[in-house]
């Protein structure tokens, strides 16, 4: 049996019309870090709501295993139990829904995380403090009228309260000012060490990666993944961009 977490095999996906990700294979160990780059419109955020049971994507070839188990046909609901997160690259407003109402019901539905009204306020209060997030937004509806830093913010809120397995972070650090990042990247950083848990960064910025240690970085283009190498790749990329990859899929003929 695989030691991986998240297996990726084959996986070909995309909306009802336009097919975006052909042929995928990657695999996350527990515990590792890894960074998927690629160009703006690349597939990545599709990659992350695809692992993460988005009904919106089809999955029309492959196979994604997480934790021992086949998720492919598996709902969001399912997949976020098995212990898969996905922090939104546009985090959506949810009317009506107070946000501590939110975060103690995710948490009840998991019986690791199951704890007492007065302990789950002890917690959630310990982690907006951290994330520098003031108590008054716990009353406010779920993301409504959040600024886009307040918004990612409140994701690493979830994050830290939900201790995945893997989480997916969909350019978490775009739109966050310099101490908010410094604040999210602490927050990454705790995670990784807290719970031991995977990491999938999606980004555009090496900053947020500065404290983290890369066990392994891919580049998708057109959604296709044409490479997988080390941390030193993001070096390369921040210099080179990505005309090499691409020039290499227009040589293989791919459109
Ligand atoms: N729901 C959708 N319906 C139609 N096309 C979509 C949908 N979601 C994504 N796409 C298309 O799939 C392609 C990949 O989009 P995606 O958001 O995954 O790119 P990305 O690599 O995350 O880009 P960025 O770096 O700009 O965030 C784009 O051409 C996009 O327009
Ligand atoms: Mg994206």
């Amino acid at each position: 049996m695989s030691d991986q977490l998240l297996t990726i095999s084959g996986l070909s996906a995309g909306t009802e019309d336009t097919p975006i990700l052909h042929d995928i294979n990657l695999s996350i160990g527990a515990g590792e870090t890894h960074v998927l780059m690629g160009p703006n419109g690349a597939g990545k955020s599709t990659l992350g709501h695809v692992i993460m049971g988005d009904p919106v994507f089809q999955v029309t070839g492959g196979s994604i295993m997480f934790d021992g188990q086949d998720v492919t046909d598996k709902g969001a609901d399912k997949r976020s139990l098995a212990g898969i997160f996905l922090s939104y690259q546009a985090p959506v407003e949810v009317p009506g829904v107070p946000l501590y109402s939110f975060l103690r019901t995710i948490c009840q539905m998991r019986p690791e995380l199951k704890t007492t009204a007065r302990k789950f306020r002890a917690r959630v209060g310990e982690i907006a403090d951290q994330l520098d997030i003031d108590q008054s937004f716990l009353t406010r509806e779920l993301n409504v009228g959040f600024s886009g830093g307040e918004k990612k913010k409140i994701e690493m809120l979830q994050l830290l309260l939900l201790r995945p397995k893997l989480a997916i972070l969909d350019e978490t650090d775009s739109g966050l000012d310099v101490d908010a990042l410094s604040i999210v990247s602490k927050a990454i950083e705790a995670y990784r060490a807290d719970c031991d848990g995977a990491l999938l960064m999606i980004t555009h910025n090496t900053r947020i990666l500065e404290r983290l240690s890369v066990d392994h970085t891919h580049v998708m283009v057109r959604g296709n993944l044409v490479a997988d190498g080390p941390a030193s790749l993001i070096d390369d990329i921040d210099s080179n961009g990505f005309a090499r990859f691409e020039n290499e899929l227009a040589q293989k003929g791919v459109e």
